[in-house]
């Protein structure tokens, strides 16, 4: 390869990862759908807020079938009790998939929970809560969904914190047929969240406001038609092939552990009770 050559191949994959990234801002790739009179959409930025008159939301133009999934998030500071900041991806209908990051506040100087669930083929039932191991509220925050068709993994900061495998084979329904839209909302939900609905949304610190930035949303458009292999093929998302997505290394298991050992607080999959003994399947399998 001559130093031309070499020269214009830099240039070349320069200038498309700009034009991609680019692409990717928050206005370019998302909507607000709710509380349109105070949220803010731009740039790179968007801003929900919550008063007495209404929450907000915003979803992105189009829906996804596997990718990776981040944004930056800042989440509602001081008394945030009863407020619930979300962020998901969602396919629509009565069996829908979806899979959760929820953001519980709290009164001021108490810990935010970290809420997550999937649905599969509209059933749910599946969470797993965290506290964090930082004050959400004091600086912006790097929340990710990376979904392929092996497994997905939520990760806060680049640090796993929970896997979802995909047991298909085992007659254990995986998301892998429609596309989710991703979705963020800011919304008070004080008859549930905040310890059972115990503490309800002081609304003298309102307007409530949620921070989101960097979304980035590195997957693969789908428009109801593409398969797996049509994804797979294009060469721009062909990172979920290599190997290094397929399962987590030893170091990132380890960051897993981790978290798993010192911050969450519930588990589905240790509420025997609840399921009167008859865990979920996937509980018995191994979990990453
Ligand atoms: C709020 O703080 C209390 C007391 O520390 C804690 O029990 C609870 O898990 C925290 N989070 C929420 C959302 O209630």
């Amino acid at each position: 390869m001559t130093i031309f050559e070499k020269l214009f191949i830099f240039f070349f994959f320069a200038i498309v990862s700009s034009i991609v990234l680019v692409d990717a801002t928050f206005s370019k790739s998302m909507n607000i759908t709710w509380g349109t009179q105070h949220a803010l959409l731009q740039g790179d930025d968007l801003q929900l807020v919550l008063d007495k008159t209404s929450g907000s939301a915003a979803e992105t133009k189009v829906p996804f079938l596997f990718g990776t999934i981040e944004s930056r998030i800042k989440l509602v500071p001081g008394n945030s009790a009863g407020t619930v900041t979300a962020y998901y991806l969602s396919s629509t209908g009565n069996q829908h998939d979806e899979i959760d990051f929820e953001f519980l506040g709290n009164i001021t100087g108490q810990p935010y929970i970290v809420h997550t669930n999937i649905y599969t083929q509209g059933n749910g039932s599946r969470e797993q809560q965290f506290y964090l191991w930082f004050d959400p509220t004091a600086n912006f925050h790097n929340y990710s969904i990376h979904w392929n068709p092996t497994e997905i993994v939520w990760y806060i900061d680049s640090i796993p914190i929970r896997v979802f495998r995909n047991y298909e084979n085992e007659g254990i329904a995986y998301p892998n047929k429609q596309g989710m839209k991703v979705y963020t909302s800011l919304w008070n939900a004080d008859d549930w969240a905040t310890r059972g609905g115990l503490v309800k949304t002081n609304w003298s610190g309102a307007p409530f406001v949620a921070k989101f930035n960097r979304f980035r949303a590195r997957a693969c458009t789908w428009n109801g038609a593409v398969s797996i292999n049509q994804c797979a093929s294009n060469t721009s998302t062909n990172w979920w092939t290599s190997p290094t997505y397929k399962k987590l290394g030893f170091a990132k298991l380890g960051q897993l552990n981790w978290v798993r050992n010192n911050y969450k607080i519930y588990d589905y999959c240790l509420d025997t009770k609840r399921f009167n003994g008859q865990l979920p399947s996937e509980c018995s399998k191994a979990q990453f």
